[in-house]
């Protein structure tokens, strides 16, 4: 049987990915991050634009030569459609076109949202390579999403609760903008909040309905809070930082753990994933495993490099639309909003 490898290629927002997938194994994922947007405290589309234009080639081949293959041996370029900016995903796009067309090989057009899903699937040599069974419940929290996921099959997801307003990354992001922190903060918050109590101070939580999320209120909270704190202290950000972070993101976690023990009970599911930007939150992580061991849930915690955007899980959503000769036609264009 023929050998399936997958080059895979993410340009959806501010990483330039490249990956390289042979029978599921990962053989290479080469992420290039954008450091021109943290002066301006967030991702500036149209230098983000440019900066992909610039790393896609050396990344795309230093992917294919980390990965010890032969160019001609690959069968199929999987690239990032949507969701994202698009300028950022024109690059990947067309790039990918360029790259098929040459090399004569076809193209797979992938949701970025099933690839942050299916990024529990990549295997690795000499690792444990444990991977969610059907139906599982999928908690994908990035800087422009929040949603639970109902994943029936590799290629079969149903979306069953999301955010009506900010994502849980934003939430993160713009908090640490009125502390005067760089974009993008959510990391910062996480590092910070460990010196912190995360009792010292409360924010409002959302009444939303069913399994949505809203995470503007708390953001309108946090401003006012220390809008108010500010007048009476004008240091009160700088001497209360940890203590801030802290509550801040527990408060976050709180959010996003209700909706998602409740599609839980809801479902009957127990088997559990998270994925995105915010899983890598080491907060959120010993919430899950916390209310995992309680509720006899089997959890699934993506390794660090796989909680960024990455072009390890197109590849990966590549090779099952393969497996289902699901390709692309050469005119197809990127879109700024897709649905799983
Ligand atoms: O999935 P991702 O790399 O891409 C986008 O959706 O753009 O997610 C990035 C988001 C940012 O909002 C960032 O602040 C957040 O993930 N993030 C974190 C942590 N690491 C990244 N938020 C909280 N704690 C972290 N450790």
């Amino acid at each position: 049987k023929k050998d399936i490898i997958i080059l895979g290629i993410e340009s959806s927002c501010d990483d330039t990915s490249a990956a390289v997938l042979k029978n599921g194994y990962l053989l290479s994922n080469i992420i290039a991050s954008q450091k021109v947007h943290e002066a301006y405290g967030g991702v500036v589309p149209e230098l983000a634009s440019r900066a992909h234009q610039q790393n896609i080639v050396p990344v795309v081949d230093q992917a294919i030569k980390q990965a010890g293959i032969d160019r001609k041996d690959i069968s199929a370029v999987a690239f990032t459609r949507g969701p994202g900016l698009l300028g950022s995903l024109l690059v990947g796009t067309s790039f990918a076109k360029g790259y098929a067309l040459a090399a004569g090989v076809p193209m797979i057009e992938i949701n970025h949202l099933q690839g942050h899903v299916l990024a529990h699937f990549l295997k690795e040599d000499g690792a444990e390579n444990r991977e969610p069974k059907f139906p599982h419940l999928c908690l994908l929290v990035s800087g422009g999403n929040s949603q639970i996921i109902l994943v029936k099959d590799h290629l079969e997801m149903e979306v069953i609760g999301q955010t009506i307003d900010d994502a849980a990354g934003e939430a993160f992001d713009k908090c640490a903008k009125v502390m005067g922190m760089p974009y993008p903060g959510g990391p910062l918050i996480d590092r910070l909040a460990k010196e912190g109590n995360p009792d010292a101070f409360q924010f409002a939580k959302p009444q939303i309905k069913d399994l949505d999320y809203s995470f503007s209120g708390l953001k309108t909270s946090f401003l006012y809070f220390l809008r108010d704190q500010l007048k009476e202290n004008e240091n009160f950000i700088e001497e209360n930082k940890p203590d801030l972070c802290a509550s801040l993101q527990r408060t976050i976690i709180e959010i996003l753990m209700k909706k998602l023990v409740k599609a839980c009970k809801e479902t009957g599911i127990r088997e559990v994933t998270v994925a995105g930007g915010v899983s890598a939150n080491s907060g959120l992580q010993n919430a899950l495993r916390e209310e995992a061991a309680k509720r006899k849930w089997n959890l699934f915690i993506p390794k660090f490099a796989f909680t960024m955007d990455n072009a390890a899980m197109i590849a990966m959503t590549g090779h099952y639309k393969y497996l289902n000769n699901e390709f692309a036609e050469m005119d197809a264009v990127p879109f700024a909003r897709m649905n799983i």
